[in-house]
């Protein structure tokens, strides 16, 4: 399935950069924008891509300056767990532990090769589930009431 991404202008090229080198992996994307350098801002595309995975996407990518407004406003969504990467080890470690569905990353925080180690390294990470499921269900009113990760809890 496509991969759903999204950037604000300051995202735009990290995004572009990443779609393409992941592309010619094989990997597909539903790109929702944007899709020129005018100054947008970052929370319409943020709720854009959290509506694809609340609809059902296994995870989504935000690319902004930092990483940090797209998280900021990822994570007022029930249910979306979005981590701002640096590093593959963050993101292998937050798929992990978290099982984070979004993740984020600041395109003047990082060049192409760190970004596409970090999204190689998220979109490979299987959740550990355990004693990480039992954390998620503390943080998310939606998990608890739902069981969403299936994962069985441990002592
Ligand atoms: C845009 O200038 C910048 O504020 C935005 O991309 C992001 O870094 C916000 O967190």
């Amino acid at each position: 399935m496509p991969i759903p991404i999204a950037s604000d202008h300051a995202g735009l090229p990290l995004k572009q950069a990443l779609v393409a080198a992941l592309a010619a992996e094989g990997l597909s994307f539903n790109d929702l924008g944007t899709h020129g350098p005018e100054s947008v801002d970052y929370p319409d595309f943020a709720h854009a891509v959290c509506a694809k995975v609340e609809g059902g996407e296994p995870f989504g990518i935000l690319v902004c300056g930092t990483g940090i407004g797209m998280a900021i406003a990822a994570n007022r969504h029930p249910g979306i767990r979005a981590a701002v990467l640096h590093s593959a080890t963050e993101a292998r470690l937050t798929r992990a532990h978290n099982n984070a569905n979004i993740a984020c990353l600041g395109a003047r925080m990082m060049g192409i090769e760190v970004a596409l180690d970090a999204i190689r390294a998220f979109l490979a990470t299987p959740f550990e589930g355990g004693r990480h499921e039992r954390r998620l269900q503390k943080l998310d009113p939606v998990l608890a009431k739902q069981g969403a990760t299936g994962a069985k809890p441990t002592p």
